[in-house]
């Protein structure tokens, strides 16, 4: 799966802001890559506070994208290539120009007040409770001065809280999914999906957690409203698919929004993408991961998103950057890739007067350079700086070079497609020594044997890796060597 942030990925109508048309006009790159589907974030009527995670009209395109012919374009394209495409849905809030809180904020006798979250102010005049919202660490509840009342938002006060214990919420937007579905969407990134489940009582939470409130809300509601969100989506003829962000970092905590099988298909499990590289940590992480989301369950797998920095930067090289991406498309997991990890980009440095999301995360969100020109394909100033090494890294720089990141990533991707023992083969951790990570994939009579070096020394080849060299994170290497050159990444076929 390759999360697309559209407005950084290819700018069809020369504004500076990726939309659509830009996006159909590159579907060469997603098949040359080959992904097997892509998750937009979200291109719904926004007001932008939150770049799109502010929804103001859940069935329809912003202009700023192309609109909603843009997209049915783009959906067939796609479609026609053989990749699926999912949007990204964000049910535990809304913009406040939204139609429904607009009209739930004119009065307290409003049809759509018991829409949001509405309270009236503790006795001493202040918030109802002693939620933080996410952002800016203030208060989640802001105070309607015309009808004296406070209302939630765990992120910005531009974001309200929808109350899902209200049955015409649920009604509604179990509506928007079908409106997508029907339209032939294959499947839905859901935001914060553990807490629409809050409920009514809105209890405070114990001073340690305060700053951590939207990892602390963890209510059994949650897996009533999924279960009713999974029959959804099980009712379209496509089979919708719904993979969570489950924001929650505790172990065991995750898996549980699977439900038995009749909750969320799939959830990120977010601990990969805090991880150092480090062999030690790594281990630990892969080692839970796996545990945690054993049969019947199904992991992801992600090392970078539009909220965090790159790993290609948190990793601190390129040959890091390459053994990852070995690491993660030969994993027992559905990797999610982050749209420019395959050109290896690292954040862009952002100079303070050009800095435009509340919370700081416009590095990994740098625009992606297309071509080694001065304006790397996009026709008008880009909405944020680019990446550093634009030129070199751009993509179709890359495409050429058979030694590139983007060359690398093909070739995993294609075993992937090629061998079901990396998708289907289970999952074994070898003890491979201090410095090394290592994991065992068999299928029937097929078994491959991944093995990452996270030292700067060569390190021995261990004797379970011995076997054909399917590839390597090394350039132009083509078959085994005694050893594992530093931050190297093998995958072996060991079948025999
Ligand atoms: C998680 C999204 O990934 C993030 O970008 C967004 O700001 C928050 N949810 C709020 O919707």
């Amino acid at each position: 799966m390759y999360q697309i942030y559209p407005r950084s990925f290819a700018d069809g109508n020369g504004d500076g802001v990726g939309d659509l048309v830009g996006m159909r006009e590159r579907i060469d790159h997603l098949v040359d890559l080959g992904v097997d589907a892509v998750w937009l974030s979200p291109i719904f009527v926004s007001p932008m506070a939150d770049f799109g995670y502010d929804v103001a009209d859940y069935c329809r395109v912003d202009p700023l994208f192309g609109g909603d012919e843009a997209f049915g374009t783009l959906l067939t394209a796609l479609h026609e290539r053989g990749i699926r495409v999912v949007l990204d849905w964000v049910p535990n809030h809304s913009s406040d120009q939204h139609p429904w809180f607009v009209e739930s904020r004119s009065s307290r006798s409003s049809p759509k007040r018991d829409w949001y979250v509405w309270r009236d102010p503790a006795p001493d005049g202040g918030p109802p409770n002693n939620w933080l919202a996410q952002f800016l660490d203030r208060p989640a509840w802001t105070l309607d001065e015309a009808t004296g009342q406070y209302y939630l938002h765990l992120f910005l006060d531009r974001q309200p809280d929808l109350d899902w214990s209200n049955p015409d919420v649920e009604a509604a937007m179990h509506e928007t999914l079908r409106h997508w579905m029907e339209r032939g969407v294959d499947g839905f990134r859901a935001d914060v999906v553990h807490l629409i489940g809050k409920g009514r009582e809105l209890r405070d939470l114990p001073e340690e957690l305060r700053g951590m409130t939207v990892v602390a809300i963890d209510e059994p509601f949650t897996h009533e409203l999924l279960r009713r969100i999974r029959s959804v989506l099980d009712a379209s003829p496509q089979q919708a698919m719904m993979v969570g962000e489950v924001y929650l970092l505790q172990p065991g905590q995750v898996v549980r929004y699977l439900g038995a099988g009749d909750e969320l298909q799939l959830a990120f499990d977010f601990r990969t993408v805090h991880v150092p590289w480090s062999a030690d940590a790594l281990r630990r992480v892969i080692a839970a991961n796996q545990a945690e989301f054993a049969e019947p369950a199904w992991p992801t797998f992600v090392l970078s998103n539009h909220d965090q920095p790159r790993h290609r930067t948190r990793f601190g090289s390129n040959a890091r950057a390459r053994a990852a991406a070995v690491m993660s498309l030969t994993m027992r997991a559905t990797p999610f890739l982050f749209a420019g990890e395959e050109l290896g980009l690292e954040d862009a440095v952002i100079p303070a007067a050009r800095v435009v999301d509340p919370d700081g995360r416009d590095g990994c969100r740098a625009p992606l350079p297309w071509t080694d020109a001065p304006d790397h394909g996009w026709p008008a100033d880009a909405w944020l700086p680019f990446p550093p090494d634009a030129g070199r890294l751009a993509a179709d720089v890359q495409r050429r070079d058979p030694t590139s990141m983007f060359s690398l990533y093909r070739s995993p991707l294609r075993l992937r497609r090629e061998r079901a023992v990396l998708r289907r083969g289970s999952f074994e951790l070898l003890d491979t020594g201090a410095e090394l990570i290592g994991w065992r994939r068999v299928h029937g009579a097929d078994a491959t044997v991944t093995v990452v070096n996270l030292s700067d020394e060569p390190v021995d080849l261990p004797a379970a890796a011995a076997g054909v060299l399917l590839a390597s994170s090394v350039a132009g290497r083509d078959r085994l060597e005694q050893q594992l050159a530093p931050d190297e990444a093998i995958v072996v076929d060991v079948a025999a």
